[in-house]
């Protein structure tokens, strides 16, 4: 048996808003192995932040989580306060923020933020090791350990990259979650930043949920990929099955646009028209408006998410476009 790190059930969240309820993410459910990769893809909008935002609970005062569990460790956390909460937070579970210039605090210098979540999190270790650690996460991510006193203004866009990839790892959390970690950056710096975050994952042995639209991305670091829709979770398999042998209508759709990975022999599906808005969302499955297969059941019932076999799920009436 292979020991789950993370297990999300049912996961529901909203946020409030004047027009009323956005549900964002919407009865997910998932796992993430000791030391594997996933990748989450979705457009604009579907939910992956709001994904990544609840499963470290750090939301903001509009939202809310109205149901499902989230086990770290078999621990469930969506009960536990937000003290509580910080035990897991950085130790447990970290995250490289979708904004990350901006997650760095310019008033102190990148040494002194990453030893601020140190010395709450791995206290037993002497100030030297805290120092010696803080060297080896520099060398690890590709930064020079002689930078480490300078304030976050010096470092470049690559390098500020960098430093919170390195402060993310400073406590060995068990699950690292990496929103759309490199989008911000040049191309070339970010292929390197990928290659890096790739190689720290598997020599480390850690989980990590690695998020993004773009699925070249995705299926370079992910050993599984979800792919959300609309604040669902509408396909879940293997990263080869995802990209060779998709069976969500919207999957299909999303790989067709990139023969350069899939190869020229997949069926092209394309997708007209927008995302749902998320206040007042179709009923049924809601692909339906888009989705070239469907029916009136789609119109009018929610498909389950469920295993099509050799843990390939998905939530579709009509997997593959069958009648
Ligand atoms: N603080 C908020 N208040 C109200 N609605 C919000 C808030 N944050 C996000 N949303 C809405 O929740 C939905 C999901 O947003 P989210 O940021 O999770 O998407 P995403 O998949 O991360 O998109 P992107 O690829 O653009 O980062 C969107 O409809 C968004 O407008
Ligand atoms: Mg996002």
């Amino acid at each position: 048996m292979t020991e789950k790190v993370l297990a999300v059930n049912d996961l529901t969240m909203h946020y409030m808003t004047r027009k009323g309820p956005v549900f964002a993410v919407d009865g997910v459910t998932f796992h993430v192995d000791r030391g594997e990769a996933i990748g989450l893809v979705g457009e604009s909008g579907c939910g992956k932040t709001s994904i990544a935002i609840s499963l470290l609970k750090l939301l903001p005062n509009n939202a809310k989580i109205l149901n499902g569990e989230i086990r770290i460790n078999d621990t469930d956390v969506v009960p536990l306060t937000d003290s509580e909460m910080n035990k897991y937070r950085w130790k447990n579970i970290s995250m490289v923020f979708q904004a990350a210039m901006n997650s760095m605090n310019p008033v102190y210098t990148v040494e002194e933020q990453i030893l601020e979540a140190m010395r709450e999190h791995m206290a037993h270790l002497s100030d030297k090791e805290m120092d010696e650690k803080i060297d080896h996460l520099f060398t690890l991510v590709g930064l020079d350990p002689t930078l480490k006193d300078q304030y976050p203004h010096q470092y470049s866009g690559g390098m500020r990259q960098r430093a919170v990839i390195a402060m993310a790892l400073s406590c060995d959390p068990d699950i690292i979650i990496a929103d759309e970690p490199t989008t911000a950056l040049d191309v070339i710096v970010q292929d390197a930043i990928l290659k890096r975050v790739r190689e720290i994952q598997i020599e480390l042995n850690m989980a990590m949920i690695y998020i993004s639209h773009d699925i070249a991305v995705i299926a370079e670091v992910s050993k599984r990929v979800g792919v959300m829709y609309a604040g669902k979770l509408v396909e879940m398999a293997s990263t080869e099955a995802i990209f060779h042998r998709p069976i969500h209508p919207y999957t299909m759709a999303l790989m067709s646009s990139f023969p350069s990975i899939v190869g020229e022999k997949a069926d092209l599906v394309t997708l007209a028209g927008e995302p749902p808005d998320l206040l007042n969302p179709p009923p049924g499955c809601r692909f339906h408006p888009r989705c070239p297969y469907a029916t009136e059941i789609c119109h009018e019932q929610e498909p389950e998410f469920k295993d099509h076999g050799a843990d390939h799920f998905a939530a579709c009436w009509h997997p593959g476009g069958e009648k």
